[in-house]
């Protein structure tokens, strides 16, 4: 069976997508069999590895039963996914029935004894979408900048998973926090590491050691299509993913 994996965080541009492809393609290097669902309008995951999201089914398709998951795989070489297109925007309104929350593990069900791993990206919202890949999830992964706002949201986030584990899924948790884009040198970002490592005490999820530096290869790599690891795995923000994988990977066999 494969352990889900959604990377979640309402606030925009915290490095969601970024991680999950770090993540996605970290494992993939690893050895694993290892399937991205990419469940967010934007569909930047998708974009970011190529993927057809204009002329093949998508994730949409899928939500609203038309397609098998199996038919909406596309194999690509830094991971197998399942694409996202603006059109997902609507699905919220047309997926209306009951189990609407159930939709994407049931279409999942058949395939998840084909990976180790399944990555979700989400959308910068804690609405339908969001809520499904929780309803699926064995772990969430936080994805947070230093930023004061960025913290804040971190409250309603863990609300809406303490739902989903009362109505939907026992089993998901938080696995961790990870300070992404970080800024070792500026004194304010120090400060925001000590305020996110009390928010995660608060929050009764670990914060993880490792910190994901600020870099511009993160943006070169993603120009090109290609994960960091391909691009230049000697870059410190390669090194900060590999580690966070390593780090990850331990914290799951406790
Ligand atoms: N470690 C990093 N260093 C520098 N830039 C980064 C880093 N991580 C992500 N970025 C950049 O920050 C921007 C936002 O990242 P990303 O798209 O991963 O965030 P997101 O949380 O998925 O955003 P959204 O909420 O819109 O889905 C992108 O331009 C990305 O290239
Ligand atoms: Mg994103």
């Amino acid at each position: 069976m494969a352990k889900v994996i959604a990377i979640a965080n309402q606030k925009g541009g915290v490095a969601k997508t970024t991680t999950s492809g770090a993540l996605a393609a970290g494992l993939k290097k690893k050895g694993f069999n290892v399937l991205a669902v990419d469940v967010d309008p934007q569909g930047n995951l998708s974009d970011s590895v190529g993927a057809d999201n204009q002329h093949e089914v998508t994730v949409y398709e899928l939500l609203k039963m038309e397609t098998t998951a199996k038919e909406a795989i596309q194999k690509m070489d830094m991971f197998d996914i399942i694409p996202a297109n603006i059109m997902l925007a609507g699905a919220e309104q047309e997926i209306a029935q009951i189990g609407k929350e159930q939709r994407l593990k049931e279409m999942l069900a058949p395939i998840m004894c084909d990976y180790d791993y399944i990555v979700i990206d989400t959308p910068p919202a804690l609405g339908l979408m969001t809520i499904n890949a929780f309803t699926v999830a064995d772990d969430v992964i936080v994805p947070t900048t230093a930023g004061i706002f960025a913290a804040n949201g971190i409250g309603q986030l863990y609300d809406t998973i303490k739902n989903v584990q009362r109505y939907c899924n026992k089993k998901v948790k938080i696995a961790g926090i990870l300070l992404t884009k970080y800024n070792p040198r500026t004194i304010n970002n120090r400060d925001m590491k000590e305020l996110t490592e009390q928010l995660a005490q608060y929050m009764d999820a670990p914060m993880y050691q490792t910190t994901i530096r600020s870099s511009v290869v993160v943006e070169e790599a993603q120009t090109r299509k290609t994960d960091i690891f391909s691009y230049k795995a000697d870059a410190a923000v390669a090194g900060d993913y590999a580690a966070f994988i390593e780090e990850y990977l331990k914290g799951e066999n406790k």
